[in-house]
Parts: structure tokens; sequence; C-alpha cells
């Protein structure tokens, strides 16, 4: 039988929507229905399994499934040593400390003899450890945020996010103990068919997360100040100019990383560009 990539995403949940988006962007198209657990792609040697968030890891790790979008705090949290393949660049939050908004937090030294709660067991244990404070872990898989509030710890290690579910339980981080995104996991030993199948979605992932950042720039430039215009473009290799009707003016096209292009807009403009358009890029090979 001909290899297959076995993928697992969560079932539900805050990766799930993205994971699926980032999977039909890269070509793998398939049709689950609601509840349907294991579904093939018929455009890509892929299998996907929709499962619960906290039992990936292990799956991953007994080969169950050879890759999965996770996120790296549940990685950590579930120490399995998948390696990590791609970021994604979604789902950002931080795993930290926080406490009731009244408290002066000093430091970690705070939680010296203290109830902390948390459904990050593992990784509190280990920061805890690494700065030599004996505190008491309370484990509770979710609605952490609540527990100051019902007496039953001093402080809460949870995710953060936006930091509005601390703000409404009259919560405040203290501090940050690991910072998180969603990445592409595998199973140290993957076989050599199945790896060829996963460079090339990482091919396809990468050629993504590189549009995502870059813009196709459009202008047309007067031609004295086009030496001057493509010093501030740097561009991939160098800028197309190509000659307009109107006698001395060109167009000049070029690709431009998104967080440099309002500084550079600002240096066309004053050299005299204009009509400059900004197109987003779908996807750029690397
Ligand atoms: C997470 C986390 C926090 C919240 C933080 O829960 O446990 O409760 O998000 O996000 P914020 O800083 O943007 O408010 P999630 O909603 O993912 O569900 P969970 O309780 O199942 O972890």
């Amino acid at each position: 039988m001909k290899n297959v990539l076995k993928i697992a995403i969560q079932k539900s949940g805050r990766l799930n929507k993205d994971s699926i988006d980032l999977l039909k962007e890269c070509g793998i198209r398939f049709d689950n229905g609601k509840d349907q657990l294991m579904v093939k792609s018929h455009t890509f040697p892929v299998e996907l399994y929709f499962l619960r968030n906290s039992d990936i890891p292990n799956y991953v790790k007994d080969g169950v499934a050879d890759v999965a979008i996770l996120g790296e705090n549940t990685v950590i949290e579930h120490n399995t040593n998948l390696d990590l393949v791609q970021k994604l660049g979604f789902s950002k939050c931080r795993l930290s400390l926080a406490v009731p908004k009244e408290v002066d937090y000093q430091g970690i030294m705070f939680f010296e003899g203290k109830k902390i709660a948390t459904s990050y067991v593992h990784t509190l244990k280990e920061h805890l450890k690494a700065n030599n404070v004996n505190a008491e872990i309370h484990a509770i898989s979710g609605s952490v945020e609540i527990a100051p509030n019902i007496g039953l710890a001093d402080g809460i290690c949870d995710l953060v996010s936006s930091g509005s579910t601390l703000f409404k339980n009259g919560l405040k981080e203290g501090e940050i103990i690991l910072k998180s995104e969603a990445a592409l996991f595998a199973n140290p030993n993957l076989i050599a068919e199945k790896q060829v199948i996963l460079d090339q979605i990482v091919f396809r992932i990468q050629s993504i997360l590189a549009a995502k950042h870059t813009k196709y720039v459009l202008m047309n430039a007067p031609n004295d100040k086009i030496d001057e215009i493509v010093k501030v473009l740097p561009g991939m290799k160098s800028p197309t100019i190509l000659p307009l009707a109107v006698e001395g003016w060109s167009s000049v096209h070029t690709v431009i990383k998104e967080k440099d292009f309002w500084n550079a807009i600002d240096n066309l403009k004053t050299l005299g560009a204009e009509g400059i358009l900004i197109v987003p890029i779908e996807k750029m090979l690397v």
C-alpha cells in the first residue's frame, strides 16, 4: 500500500480552524463532515485525524499519527520530544503566572509556600524547580482563572493571549514562563517516504508564510529619480522597471517586507513616485 502521511489536528479548540485553513491553502483538500474523526485527502497523500488536543502529543510520539499541528505549550507540557518542524505564526500566546490584581508582585518568590492552580503541572513544576521556589501545585483542567476568587489558590499559571480573561477575573500577569505559537511537530523517526511528503508540505507552508509577510508594490516614477527609488526598494533581486507611454516616466514593480513598507512609502512619495499600489501576494515560493 502506498504510504500516506497521518496528520493530527485539534478536533475543536483554538487551533482547529486555522489548522484546517492552512492545510487547505497548501492544496490539501478534504471533506470532513461533523464528527468525522478521520478523513483522507483526495488531492494529496495525507490522512487527517481530528483528535483531542491533549491526546495528540502521545499519538505522535507513539506513531499513531506522524505529524501534528499543536501549540508549543502543549508539546512542552507533555514532555514528548517531538521534532519541531515549522512554526506557523498563529495562536500566539504565553504561559504566565498571574495573581490577584491587588497583589504587589515583586517576582516569583511571591509563590514560596503558596498555592498555584494550573493545567500545566509539568511545565510549572520545572519552572518552580529552576527558580528554587517551593509552592503547592493544584491541578485543574479548565476555568483556572476562577481559582484565586474561590480561595482555591493564591495565583494561577495559565495561557494568556489578549489578557481579557485575566482582567475579567480580577487577575494580572505576574511573569511569563514561556511564549508559544502553533507549530508543525513530527515523530522523530519518520520513514523516508513519509519524510518526502512532509518536506513537500513544509515547502508549501513556507511559501504561504513568506507571502503573508510581503507585499507586491507597483508605482509610476520619474526616470531621473529611479536610481534613488531603487535604493529604498531593495526587492527580491532588483525591481522590474518598464517604460510608460508617457515620456520620462517608468513603472516600477517590486516585492517588499510588510514591516518595511510604511517607511519605504514615505520615502517614495518624497522622491516623486505616483500611483503607488500595494497588492497582497498569495504564495511566494521560497
Ligand atoms: C485559554 C486560557 C485562558 C484564555 C486566555 O482558554 O486557558 O482561559 O484562553 O485568553 P485571553 O488572554 O485572550 O483571554 P481557551 O479559551 O483556549 O480554552 P480552555 O479553557 O479550553 O483552555
